[in-house]
């Protein structure tokens, strides 16, 4: 036996135990103003979903079989960034229909065991949530120091050099007392002061809370941010190409105190059997992400929201990634689409076909969902949904100052070829976009070959596969030329992926040796045969972007 094909039988992991679901499920991203719209006031809402649910998994494969979502800020919000700028992290908004909405939508999801992870925002609040709104009354209040307060540089302007993300300088000179403010991004989303005690408290607290109500878990946004260097350096100079990337962020993020709070957060968290942590890593290389792996559950690699379609730079990405996670205090997540960058769909179906688009979908939906790592869908990918076309007079998000805006990818869900894609009965927050009469769940749920299908078998097959669960990754394809293949393997099981980047036929050869010759297709866009001689010599012979997963049972036969 070769030594790759050795080593990875031979690290075969011990089955996660129970509370480590978020190892081998998918969890699905809701982004709650674009899903589904129970009482036509044109925003979607957390009875729309409730509505749903049975959609994202009645327990049937009829089903896509998701086994959490995550929802994006359901709070008390004036929306400036679109909810992630909280005014009260204890309250549900009502235009998501409130408390009693959000209880029912636990208890819902749990009935049908699928668990609900929240967005946690802490880095910063609303300017309108109360602690602001004291700590700004005056120099002396008792919130002042929950926030990041300094005098202007003598000489005047902002204290430092640093900027926000959306463009601009970081600081806001508030009239009422002098002082600048620090935010890392809108004006109206000041920094909290992390440095405080009794901001760590309050962060803790809020956790509780939520775990109380019954919340399987958080998404941490930007948390690496939270602590700032306590005496507000300048950040050193780079080369880039905006304000933002021309700093070295040393002084404002991934500072050596978040290592200590975030040890307190999972010791909290841990008190919860199941509940789960994902980070999102602000700003920073996958190796930094890693870093905050063992801390902890998961974190996000946001190089794949990025990524070219490119068959060697994904598996080179991969294969990054997945070394990153090599030992069993860690574990590996993939995303490839979220609120904040234009779908993948959009992405990778630039300048091809609609139909090349709509067979790189289905690639890149076998990969997302045999890599070892959890998966992440964001909502409307599983139809294939694209960034949709938003005249500028009707942009809702304009945080970015340089323009970009992220309304594209947050268009409303396309449940049907109805008014308004079924999504609403009123007048939709943001437009649709113009494709919903043909690409929408109702005409998917109906056609066997669609992405949706696509999906829904996926997702079953790994809700089945101990291997595609939780099996070591082993890559087929040293030189991948717009191909790639890599196994899936635990003791008693292997599976064999092979991916077709490109529109024309490519032959696969396995450079490394394969565990076993008798293997079976179980999915597959093109052929319902393996062609055994093909296995024999070593060779796989792909069609156009031909996506095919084989599975074979190891050791006792
Ligand atoms: C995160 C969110 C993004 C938001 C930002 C500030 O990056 O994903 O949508 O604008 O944080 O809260």
């Amino acid at each position: 036996m070769s030594q790759p094909l050795a080593h990875a039988l031979d690290t075969d992991l011990a089955a996660p135990p129970e509370e480590d679901w978020w190892k081998r499920g998918v969890i699905y991203h809701v982004y709650p103003r674009s899903f589904a719209d129970s009482d036509g006031d044109g925003v979607g809402d957390l009875l729309g979903i409730v509505e749903r649910l049975d959609y994202l998994n009645d327990g049937t494969p009829g089903s896509l079989g998701v086994s959490a979502i995550w929802l994006s800020p359901v709070y008390l919000s004036p929306g400036r960034d679109a909810g992630y700028d909280v005014a009260d992290h204890l309250v549900v908004d009502p235009v998501f229909g409130g408390q009693a909405a959000f209880d029912a939508l636990v208890t819902e999801a749990h009935k049908r065991g699928i668990k609900v992870i929240m967005d946690l925002v802490l880095n910063h609040t609303s300017d309108v949530h109360p602690w602001f709104l004291s700590a700004r009354s005056s120099r002396t209040n008792e919130f002042r120091d929950w926030y990041i307060w300094r005098p202007p540089a003598p000489g005047g302007g902002p204290p430092n050099n640093w900027r926000s993300f959306f463009g601009g300088p970081a600081w806001t000179l508030d009239d009422e007392t002098g002082d600048y403010y620090l935010h890392t991004f809108l004006r109206e989303q000041p920094d909290l002061n992390w440095q405080n005690r009794a901001v760590q408290e309050a962060a803790l607290d809020i956790v509780r809370y939520w775990l109380e109500r019954g919340v399987d878990g958080f998404r941490l946004d930007v948390f690496n941010a939270y602590f700032k260097h306590p005496e507000l350096r300048d950040n050193p100079r780079r080369l880039g190409r905006t304000a933002w990337t021309r700093q070295r962020h040393v002084n404002n993020k991934d500072r050596p105190e978040l290592h200590e709070f975030l040890q307190e957060l999972r010791s909290l968290v841990d008190g919860y059997p199941g509940a789960v942590v994902i980070g999102e890593t602000f700003d920073g290389k996958p190796e930094l992400a890693a870093s905050y792996g063992e801390k902890l559950h998961l974190v996000f690699n946001f190089e794949f929201l990025q990524q070219e379609w490119d068959a060697a730079d994904i598996q080179r990405a991969i294969q990054r990634w997945d070394s990153l996670h090599a030992h069993e205090r860690v574990w590996p997540s993939y995303v490839l689409s979220n609120h904040d960058n234009p779908r993948h769909a959009t992405r990778y179906g630039k300048e091809v076909t609609q139909a090349d688009g709509d067979a790189r979908a289905k690639v890149a939906a076998a990969l997302l969902l045999t890599v070892r790592g959890t998966p992440f869908v964001y909502y409307g990918e599983e139809i294939g949904m694209r960034d949709a076309e938003i005249p500028a007079s009707e942009l809702r998000d304009l945080a970015f100052a340089h323009g970009f805006t992220r309304d594209p990818a947050r268009s409303p869900m396309q449940w049907s070829r109805e008014r308004n894609g079924g999504f609403t009965t009123g007048a939709p927050w943001i437009r649709l976009a113009s494709d919903f009469r043909e690409r929408n769940v109702a005409e998917q749920d109906t056609d066997s070959r669609s992405l949706l299908n696509f999906y829904r078998s996926l997702i079953w097959l790994r809700r089945d596969s101990e291997a595609l669960q939780v099996g070591t990754w082993l890559p087929l394809t040293p030189k991948p030329r717009g191909a790639i293949a890599y196994l899936r393997l635990t003791s008693g099981e292997a599976v064999l992926v092979a991916l077709n980047f490109t529109p024309s036929r490519q032959r696969i050869r396995f450079d490394a040796e394969l565990p076993t010759r008798r293997w079976t297709v179980s999915m597959s866009t093109r052929r319902a045969d393996v062609g055994w001689p093909s296995i024999v010599h070593a060779t796989l012979d792909l069609g156009p972007y031909e996506a095919t997963i084989l599975q074979a049972k190891l050791g006792a036969s």
